[in-house]
């Protein structure tokens, strides 16, 4: 990728990688949760990145004022890896297509839950109108020779809109949540199905986690739009657009080491010591009716019932991140996981014990290692998820390769890691067996369960994600200029 030095890098997405505060008039930093925030921030803070490319843009919505912003320029020193770009959107429009179209239409249609997706022509206007904002921005910024790449389901009509006021630009797509089926997909209003391939179609190269994704995609092509495609290459009007997979991984290393930092150690001391004698099972998840926690609790309630030998002996750390409050859905999925947790440990909680202990807030980055450390049992069983990070993480954190994934069949990772102990997330005696088995494995067993799930990580770390992304993209331009002037 010789070409790519003297080129910049422009990133869109929704969210911008970090949020501003404002306390008393200061103005401060908070690095933004989420998975496609970290993937990208680990990679821009690579050395291989800066080499890589002549200047590094951000540009995503601002969930902060102009004025937050002016003040924060005008006094901060803090360099950041990339250039930020950020755009103002006017908070009712922003609203009806955040919480709208893009998390009660799009975010329950791809994760499978049809009776879940609000229907509203007045939200998909403002998901065109923020998808045009977008646009607008990038028509300002954008320079001949620019890499614009493009993320997730907010912005599906982007790509197209960049492309009719720049037809030679170089645009990549990757979608951080699953591509449904067909048979799903069809459940979209017909306008909007088009507007969306449309809109995807507009990429030069777009990238999914799995094979499986990719193929519901090509299928949707045929079937919304009648293009054909051949070995993932769609022929669209004779403009030829690749599809293809790539499975995002996550910074290793970050999580590998993080062992040797004085206040995870401190943290995993304080854990150990808490739970002294006891085996500890842990999850974590954004709150999202995704994440399949009422399932869990489910499992582990059948688990505690079979087998009674094991109560004040294990507990449940369950960690569940506060995500999109104002959405009715997700407000319902708190009060059913308290009651639902209130319930369990009403049942059986002793004196001494208590099975299930459930946070509801955000986690640091150490405490969440020291959890990752600490625990015997990742349990992490989402009833759909694109990818789930959270699965990887736990694995990196594993420096001494004792422990043992659980992990459900339905989240894209599971595709690489079939060497964790894979279950139907729905299925309450499956989980429950599944707990009973993590907790009986020798160590012997978990090691060389570990050992191949954390080489595999290594082969595809976020670095290696990106420079294959970036690599195919430019390679799929350089075909298509050469299809041209033949
Ligand atoms: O998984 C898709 C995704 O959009 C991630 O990129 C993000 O980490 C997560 O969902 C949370 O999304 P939001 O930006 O709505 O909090």
């Amino acid at each position: 990728m010789t070409q790519l030095q003297q080129r910049r890098l422009i990133l869109v997405s929704n969210r911008l990688p970090f949020q501003l505060l404002e306390k008393n008039g200061k103005v401060s930093l908070k690095e933004s949760d989420g998975g496609l925030v970290s993937a990208l921030k680990s990679f821009s803070e690579r050395e291989e990145a800066s080499n890589l490319f002549n200047e590094k843009w951000w540009v995503g919505s601002a969930d902060f004022p102009q004025a937050r912003w002016d003040k924060f320029t005008a006094k901060s020193k803090v360099k950041h890896a990339f250039e930020i770009s950020p755009i103002f959107i006017d908070t009712k429009v922003y609203n009806k297509y955040y919480n709208g179209f893009c998390n009660a239409t799009l975010w329950p249609l791809f994760h499978y839950f049809p009776s879940f997706v609000e229907y509203d022509e007045n939200t998909f206007k403002a998901y065109e109108e923020v998808n045009r904002t977008f646009a607008d921005k990038l028509a300002e910024m954008l320079r001949p020779g620019d890499i614009l790449w493009i993320h997730d389901y907010q912005l599906f009509l982007l790509p197209q809109m960049v492309r009719e006021r720049f037809p030679d630009a170089t645009i990549g797509f990757f979608l951080h949540i699953p591509f449904p089926t067909f048979e799903i997909f069809r459940l979209l209003h017909r306008p909007w199905k088009e507007k969306i391939i449309r809109g995807l179609l507009g990429a030069d190269l777009i990238g999914f986690h799995t094979n499986e994704y990719v193929q519901h995609f090509l299928k949707t092509v045929r079937m919304v739009l009648g293009f054909d495609h051949e070995f993932r290459v769609v022929n669209a009007d004779n403009r030829l657009i690749k599809a293809d997979l790539f499975p995002l991984g996550i910074d290793v290393q970050r999580f590998s080491t993080a062992s040797n930092l004085p206040e995870v150690i401190e943290q995993k001391e304080q854990i150990s010591k808490n739970f002294e004698g006891k085996k500890i099972i842990f999850s974590v998840d954004r709150l999202d009716y995704t994440k399949g926690v009422t399932h869990r609790l489910a499992g582990f309630e059948r688990f505690l019932e079979l087998h009674p030998e094991w109560r004040e002996k294990v507990v449940f750390v369950m960690v569940v991140v506060p995500s999109r409050q104002i959405i009715s859905k997700y407000n319902e999925r708190r009060k059913l996981i308290e009651e639902q947790v209130g319930r369990i440990n009403g049942k059986y909680s002793t004196l001494q014990w208590q099975p299930v202990l459930y946070r509801y807030s955000h986690l640091s980055f150490a405490e969440l290692c020291a959890l990752y450390q600490a625990s015997d049992t990742g349990l992490i069983t989402p009833l759909r998820d694109g990818m789930n990070l959270v699965a990887k993480e736990y694995v990196a954190s594993r420096a001494d390769q004792s422990g043992v994934l659980i992990l459900s069949e339905l989240a894209g990772a599971a595709s690489e890691m079939g060497e964790a102990i894979l279950v139907n997330p729905v299925d309450k005696e499956e989980v429950a067996q599944a707990i009973l088995t993590s907790l009986n494995m020798s160590p012997a067993d978990q090691k060389a369960n570990m050992v191949q799930l954390q080489k595999r990580l290594l082969d595809y770390d976020v670095t290696h994600w990106v420079n294959d992304f970036l690599r195919q993209l430019d390679d799929t331009k350089q075909q298509q200029i050469a299809q041209q002037t033949r």
